[in-house]
């Protein structure tokens, strides 16, 4: 894909009518026009995005360099292109799995945990899961000779890994390989160490640690057979090969085998993701990763041939630091100094001590702070979420980056003396590209959109986790699908939902998309994560933001058959047609009705939940209308009438089954309006008095919120595309209890998991379930950006070949402004209230188009360059078709 920028400021209208791509086995070659990989030649298309590669066949790691040209509709051809590269994937991974002896105290563990354990009781055995093993060094020096025109290295482990090569760590990423259900992918990372090679002597060094292969995990805690650790694996392992490349063609590959060497006692005494980390700086020699350490007294690396991992190349973007902070506030508490770095956050603290040889530094995390000032972590369950430094004597810097918490507060304990400067705290996140920005009159709601962004990024770490903190950090797939087109305005998330679509591809064995994404499948372990309504369709509601926002069919070609295996599976249980058989339940969660700690006497506490069936059969009705729509694009039309019809019948089951003759529906709640009308179950002839009847739920709550996470986004757009933006802003900019901004007020950093988290009279919120970073009622910045920017992507028209632009004005705002960086380019939109007039001005990006609709009754009038575009398309609305640049309009 590319974009096009016009250079000219007042340039109109421009759409790409034809384009070229060269690609080359090396950038010189392209600046001398040798396209000897392909030339696409001159191609008449509009088109730019999705492009497919369709040149010679592709060698092992092969690097290609490209770049585009386009002919645009004002008959102009552009320049290149800077020239932009990719790497192809290796045949095979050609390298052993190395690493320490195998565990044997874990390995016992579990056998006795997977015969059932006849001499525990299950508390009991909770906490006799052997303690973490240091993680080993590994090490292999090496000559390289004169010549060097390239070195590549392709890695991976189970675990995680960290690697130097001659002193230098290799690449940014943190916590790679990250996560994938292990048993079925592991992804590979390739890393460029061209420049950290040199001739003569060169030593690679790596060291590994738990991570989410054998540490504690997700959500363990629940499973029958509880192992606590070693999920996915027992034994820490590392394969890697390096690929050297001489100027005269000669290659050298340096693979991971025996004649690597050990140190099974490195400076990482205990690393986990849960647990936090321990580093001892007295076993730390920093020269240990240059070369010339001596390693004579080193054993040889075991090799382990048990190991046979399915190695895939990774296609999201690395879990990397993007943000450092300093403390805002440092006090001393006791004897233990507080940190506050004003920001809940994932990720890790830096710190730079010098101090008597051998004393620990203990740092405990946490999200919030008690009412005795005291650390909140009561919420983190089994996440001890504690690193411990032991000092070396000497100037030390700790950067415990092999395990991450969710923090903002800090307790270290240990420390004479602590300054400013000797402490940050690192956050991490998949490393795509930040895509939205939004600002307005209200800096509460301003805030808002800052904490959505945050809690999104503290998420994001290779799959969207339910929360950074507690012990739990699944994929919860319900969290997942109602926040992803949010996280698609907010950050650019084809490639990392692209991999989620792999991971969502291993289902259940009944033929089911699980609940929870990686899966936790494994044998023993299994507890039955399955189909839950509202969760497993992630699977089918991914893809389709995928191809909406970008034009992207990959999701559709990946999950279709299991699409359609889930949706036949789902009808066979339920032949009725009402989805009563289900394996996993959790239903509009987070309703009134799961408020317990309410503040306020009037705030009703019972009338918030959403009917299971009703609940579940929204969700096969709205799937399997997914399913056949996407058999269209697909050219599956017999699938397409089959399921198509299917839906239809659903839907007629449901109006028999949910809604009267009143147009009332089963459980008179928000809920269950909101879903039924947004995802079309009801009748045509219904629709405006159902809509009634949610405006009556509406205001039954004094307006205020009674709908779960899965059915507040439908409402607040359902409100919209009704008209009644007065009542969706009125919730958006309520500060009274529960609301987006009564958390804003409170305080937060972040989206708190439910509205009740802390309220100032009654403290927290029952820990066993009480996060303060979940991304899931932050769906609500869909909202702001469709409706207050007026940023809407037009599913027939994928990829933002044209959009609609309907701002609205409203909540008391004077102003609004935000741009949404879409696949085709930047997309601006602002308006402000100026005296008697309203003044908007919108960027359209080059080769799109755009639907602009504005608020205008008959008595006002529009005026502006191009202004003669709009007509009147309904009483209250002017709109426009405009094509590509800037525009800027005044409504009197
Ligand atoms: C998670 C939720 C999730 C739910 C469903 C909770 O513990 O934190 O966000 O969707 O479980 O099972």
């Amino acid at each position: 894909a590319w974009k096009i920028v016009s250079k000219q400021e007042n340039a109109h209208n421009i759409k790409q009518s034809a384009y070229q791509i060269q690609v080359s086995k090396s950038p010189e070659n392209l600046y001398n026009g040798i396209a000897d990989l392909w030339d696409s030649g001159k191609v008449e298309s509009e088109t730019p995005i999705q492009i497919k590669y369709n040149g010679n066949k592709l060698q092992n790691g092969e690097r290609c360099y490209w770049r585009v040209r386009v002919w645009t509709n004002d008959g102009k051809v552009t320049d290149w292109s800077d020239i932009a590269c990719w790497s192809h994937a290796i045949d095979a991974f050609d390298a052993e799995w190395i690493g320490d002896k195998t565990d044997t105290d874990l390995h016992n563990y579990l056998e006795y945990v997977y015969s059932g354990y006849p001499n525990d009781s299950f508390d009991e055995l909770k906490w006799k899961t052997p303690p973490t093993l240091s993680s080993p060094l590994l090490r292999k020096d090496f000559d390289v000779d004169d010549g060097i025109s390239n070195a590549t290295l392709y890695v991976s482990a189970l675990g995680y890994y960290e690697l130097w090569l001659n002193g230098n760590r290799i690449g940014e990423n943190i916590l790679s390989p990250e996560w994938t259900d292990y048993n079925q992918r592991l992804q590979y990372q390739t890393y460029n160490v061209t420049n950290l090679i040199k001739t003569g002597d060169n030593a690679i060094c790596a060291t590994l640690a738990d991570g989410w292969a054998l540490g504690r995990l997700a959500g363990i805690k629940w499973m029958k057979n509880f192992p606590h650790r070693g999920f996915y694996a027992t034994d820490r392992r590392l394969i890697a090969k390096l690929v050297i490349e001489y100027a005269n063609g000669d290659i050298r590959e340096i693979p991971t085998d025996s004649s690597w060497k050990i140190n099974p006692h490195g400076y990482i005494l205990e690393a986990d993701n849960f647990a936090g980390e321990t580093i001892d700086a007295r076993n730390l020699d920093i020269s240990w990763t240059k070369p010339g350490y001596d390693v004579s007294k080193w054993d040889n690396a075991s090799v382990d041939s048990t190991v046979h991992r399915n190695l895939v190349p990774q296609i999201n973007e690395p879990i990397q630091i993007h943000t450092t902070l300093s403390p805002v506030r440092i006090w001393k508490r006791g004897d233990k100094y507080m940190v506050d770095f004003g920001q809940n956050i994932a990720g890790f603290c830096k710190l730079k001590i010098k101090g008597k040889k051998g004393s620990v530094i203990t740092l405990r995390h946490g999200e919030w702070l008690n009412n005795d000032g005291s650390l909140y972590t009561q919420s983190l369950g089994y996440a001890s979420a504690t690193d411990r430094f032991i000092l070396s004597g000497k100037d030390d810097v700790f950067i415990p980056s092999m395990t991450y918490h969710g923090f903002q507060y800090v307790e270290l304990n240990g420390l004479e003396e602590l300054h400013q400067n000797q402490i940050e705290a690192l956050a991490i996140s998949s490393s795509a590209n930040v895509t939205g920005q939004f600002k307005c009159s209200n800096p509460d709601l301003n805030k808002l959109f800052d904490n959505i962004l945050w809690t999104q990024r503290n998420n994001m770490l290779s799959v969207i986790t339910d929360n950074p903190s507690r012990d739990e950090r699944t994929g919860a797939m319900g969290d997942i699908q109602i926040f992803a087109q949010t996280s698609i305005f907010n950050m650019n998330m084809a490639a990392f939902y692209t991999k989620y679509i792999y991971d969502m591809k291993n289902v259940a064995d009944n033929g089911q998309f699980f609940s929870m994404v990686p899966s936790l499948k494994n044998g023993a372990f299994w507890g039955g994560w399955v189909g839950a309504p509202g969760w497993c369709e992630a699977a089918f509601i991914i893809p389709w933001r995928l191809y909406e926002n970008y034009g992207d069919v990959t999701g559709f070609m990946q999950l279709y058959d299991e699409m359609k295996r889930h949706i036949d599976v789902t009808l066979q249980e339920n032949p009725d047609l009402i989805w009563r058989v289900r394996h996993n339940h959790n239903g509009d969660w987070l309703n009134a009705n799961n408020i317990s700690s309410t503040v306020d006497s009037s705030y009703n506490t019972h009338n918030g939940a959403t009917p299971d069936d009703l609940f579940a059969t929204a969700f096969l009705g709205y799937s399997t209308q997914l399913l056949a729509n996407t058999a269209t694009l697909l050219n599956r039309s017999t699938d397409y009438v089959k399921y198509n019809d299917l839906s239809q019948k659903i839907k007629d089951k449901f109006a028999d089954n949910f809604i009267d003759k009143n147009g009332k529906i089963d459980g008179d709640s928000q809920g269950a309006y909101s879903l039924a009308l947004y995802y079309n179950m009801v009748p045509d002839s219904m629709r405006q008095i159902c809509f009634n009847h949610l405006l009556d739920c509406i205001a039954d709550y004094d307006y205020r919120l009674s709908t779960g996470f899965i059915t507040t986004p439908m409402m607040m757009q359902l409100l919209s595309d009704f008209g009644r933006y007065d009542i969706a802003y009125r919730l958006l900019t309520s500060t009274r209890f529960p609301s987006w901004l009564y958390i804003v007020r409170n305080g937060a950093s972040t989206i708190w998991e439910r509205w009740d988290a802390w309220t100032p009279e009654k403290g927290f919120q029952n820990p066993t379930m009480n996060s303060l970073d979940h991304v899931a009622f932050g769906a609500v910045g869909e909202w702001m950006y469709r409706n207050i920017l007026g940023i809407n992507p037009d599913v027939t028209n994928p990829g933002y070949s044209h959009f609609f632009l309907k701002p609205i004005i409203g909540g008391n705002l004077t102003w609004a402004e935000g741009t949404y960086d879409s696949i085709r380019g930047k997309i601006q939109s602002s308006w402000k209230i100026d005296g008697q007039e309203v003044i908007y001005s919108f960027t359209i990006p080059a080769n799109s188009t755009a639907t602009v609709i504005l608020q205008a009754n008959e008595d006002q009038y529009i005026s502006g360059e191009y202004s003669e575009n709009f007509t009147r398309s309904s009483p209250g609305e002017l709109s426009a078709e405009l094509g590509s640049g800037t525009y800027c309009f005044h409504i009197k």
